[in-house]
């Protein structure tokens, strides 16, 4: 027995604990949960600022007072007494929005990767995934104990050679964020499209990051190269730009109706609450009806990437949707940098290991549809000033 291990053994789980929480603290990576501020948000996921929205609010609570929905919770799974109407129709609207046979509501997007990935890929099968994916993508996989193989981020020539190196017959499964969530960047798709005909293997594309701001009325990047149809199955988050909770995987009838059969996190878990699938019914509704929120953020985006480039930021900070990074190596350092923008009146947080690879600790700056030009000048002028 090695060391490590002899003294686990020895150890009470609160020294072991105890120990974790150090060797934490003295890494500079110990985590701990602060109250939100009422600083200049650069940080939120509130892409479009439904999240805020009073049309989303009265909606929302006009339809609930009308209907006087017997109960706030759903008071079970959707299996047992979790199911309504309401659901049913809103996973019908969500099929035909996102242009899908099905659509399946979980409770998060953790919940639905989670819940897709580790259900449907079994052992024998192989998945192919993307080096900077979601961590409930990595842990999916890791449950569904398949043969896994990690390819360099967005590196397509990378995944073809391992591709190549598998059994033909075997099942193969790729797995890919459309929009990055930490590095901003895009997918591919067109060339993972063809990638998966060449080699057979099935797309799963999570459109967390997408949802809300690409495509026709924002239904995702898919839909933007039209290429919903050729995907196993995609996901799209509401607690990003939708500014809610909860998610959605669309494919089949023949994938929902195998999820509602083996997907753990969807069969044992209480399913959402009326108000919050009326809260994500009119955040959907909203998209279609409010496009001037996104003409506004893809014009901050464009003034932003216009000041990076004025300001020689282009090769330190990068991204090709709201979402920006500004690579600064080390724990401390990026903390640092964040915490100066923070006392500066601006919330940036900064993100390191191990959400981000050592050395490439980052500040990530999201803009919003309610940013302003004046604030995105003050960001970029206390960071220059900062380096
Ligand atoms: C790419 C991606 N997928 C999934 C999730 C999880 O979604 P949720 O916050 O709804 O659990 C996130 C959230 O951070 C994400 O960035």
């Amino acid at each position: 027995m090695k060391f490590k291990q002899l003294l686990f053994v020895i150890m009470s789980i609160e020294q072991r604990m105890q120990s974790f929480l150090a060797l934490r603290k003295q890494n500079n990576l110990y985590r701990n949960l602060k109250n939100t501020n009422d600083l200049i948000d650069f940080s939120s996921n509130d892409y479009l600022g439904i999240s805020r929205s009073a049309y989303v609010r009265q909606k929302t609570e006009l339809e609930y007072q009308k209907y006087q929905y017997s109960k706030s919770g759903s008071t079970g799974s959707r299996l047992l007494n979790g199911n309504s109407v309401l659901y049913e129709a809103l996973e019908q609207d969500l099929a035909n929005f996102h242009h899908a046979e099905a659509a399946l509501i979980y409770n998060s997007g953790f919940d639905a990767n989670v819940g897709l990935v580790s259900t449907v890929i079994q052992k024998d099968d192989y998945v192919f995934f993307d080096a900077f994916i979601h961590a409930s993508l990595h842990q999916g996989i890791k449950l569904s104990n398949s043969k896994s193989v990690l390819y360099n981020h967005n590196d397509y020539v990378d995944l073809e050679q391992k591709l190549q190196l598998t059994p033909t017959n075997a099942q193969k499964f790729i797995i890919t964020e459309s929009i990055f969530s930490m590095e901003g960047d895009k997918a591919d798709l067109l060339e993972l499209v063809r990638l998966s005909k060449q080699y057979n293997a099935l797309l799963i594309i999570d459109e967390a990051h997408a949802t809300g701001l690409f495509g026709v009325n924002g239904s995702g990047l898919c839909n933007e190269f039209d290429i919903e149809k050729e995907c196993f199955a995609r996901i799209y988050t509401f607690g990003k730009a939708i500014g809610m909770h909860g998610a959605v995987i669309v494919g089949s009838h023949l994938l929902k109706s195998y999820l509602i059969n083996f997907s753990k996190n969807f069969i044992y878990s209480t399913a959402l609450d009326t108000h919050t699938l009326l809260s994500v019914k009119h955040s959907y509704c909203f998209l279609q009806l409010f496009l001037n929120q996104r003409i506004k953020l893809f014009k901050l985006i464009s003034y932003f990437n216009s000041r990076v480039h004025a300001l020689d930021l282009r090769n330190t900070i990068v991204g090709e949707g709201p979402i920006f990074g500004l690579v600064v190596p080390g724990s401390e350092e990026c903390r640092k940098l964040a915490l100066y923008l923070q006392n500066n009146g601006l919330d940036v947080r900064p993100i390191v290991y191990p959400t981000v690879e050592r050395g490439k600790e980052r500040l990530r700056i999201i803009l919003h549809s309610y940013n302003t030009q004046n604030e995105i000048d003050i960001l970029l002028s206390l960071i220059v000033e900062y380096h």
